[in-house]
């Protein structure tokens, strides 16, 4: 039997020992880099980082400093849109990661700093990449991925969702706007991950379109339960406060369907994932172990 939580603690300390070196050897002490260390070295789940792991291991690589360097930007870049999506003029939220919001530790300047430069640098990481043995299909590979994880960090992505998240507040959207909303804030990085992943692996273009259905499934499954347990979950497991998406008026799933119906379409969305593995062979057992995990878990 797989053992999830031993594969999650192994690889959990490895992307953390990773992110500390990145920090240590990127930034210069200060309040700047103790604002970006108090985000990034908190308790976060590390999903995306050990999504972009596992994927390279589905098509059978091995983890090098590459795939780890990739898998850490993405987290920075994760981390910083947690620390812009708590602000006040976002969604005002006091508790992340176990501990005060990194504006409420420091102040919202700093906040802001922090988060830009946390995005600033995974770039710088993403595009200094290098092992000796480069060659020029890695290269390639490299702008191919610093591409995919822009595209999907910015104004196509990440920030397209979140700024249609904010303008749907207080408004009753149909479930395939919701649906498009989630692919877009939370969904288009997960994919990322999971393709960066599979491409330092140099996965064929069949492993790549089923890996990438992969995380568009498990993306979404991801970002209901977020919103189910915005409901149910308990602020102490979470590390962050509850009841937030009413306050805000957010538009979620588990509003516009009820919570069962949402947990049905959370579980229709890990079927169709692991559906989507199903031509991997034992390589694929993580991706399985954390495809269930994501909606069955309590933070
Ligand atoms: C929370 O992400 C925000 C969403 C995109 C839904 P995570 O639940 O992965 O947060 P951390 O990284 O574990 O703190
Ligand atoms: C956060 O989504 C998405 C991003 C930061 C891109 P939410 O606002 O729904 O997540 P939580 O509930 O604050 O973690
Ligand atoms: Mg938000
Ligand atoms: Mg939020």
């Amino acid at each position: 039997m797989f053992d999830l939580k031993k594969y999650l603690d192994d690889k959990i300390k490895t992307v953390n020992f990773t992110l500390e070196n990145i920090l240590i050897s990127s930034s210069d002490s200060g309040r700047l880099t103790d604002a970006m260390s108090y985000s990034l070295m908190g308790a976060g789940k590390r999903l995306r980082p050990v999504l972009c792991i596992a994927s390279a291991q589905a098509v059978g690589s091995k983890i090098n400093d590459d795939l780890l360097n990739t898998a850490c930007a993405i987290e920075m870049i994760h981390t910083y849109s947690l620390i812009h999506d708590d602000l006040p003029a976002m969604d005002n939220d006091k508790y992340r990661r176990g501990k005060l919001t990194c504006h409420m530790a420091f102040d919202e300047a700093t906040a802001i700093l922090a988060g830009d430069a946390l995005l600033t640098l995974a770039f710088e990481i993403l595009s200094s990449c290098k092992s000796q043995s480069y060659d020029k299909t890695d290269l390639e590979n490299r702008l191919i991925i610093i591409k995919k994880i822009s595209e999907a960090s910015g104004c196509k992505g990440m920030i397209y969702g979140q700024m249609n998240d904010i303008l749907a507040e207080g408004k009753e959207l149909e479930l395939q706007e919701i649906e498009k909303i989630h692919a877009a804030k939370t969904g288009a990085l997960i994919k990322a991950s999971v393709v960066s992943g599979a491409i330092i692996a140099k996965a064929n273009k069949s492993q790549i379109k089923a890996l990438y259905n992969y995380a568009h499934n498990t993306g979404l499954a991801f970002q209901v339960t977020d919103d189910i347990l915005n409901i149910t979950g308990d602020p102490e497991i979470m590390g962050k406060a509850t009841g937030t998406d009413n306050i805000c008026n957010k538009s979620t799933y588990p509003l516009l369907l009820g919570i069962e119906s949402a947990k049905k379409l959370s579980n229709t969305f890990i079927d169709n994932a692991l559906c989507s593995i199903n031509d991997f062979g034992e390589n694929a057992q993580p991706l399985r172990a954390i495809a269930k995990y994501v909606i069955n878990r309590k933070k």
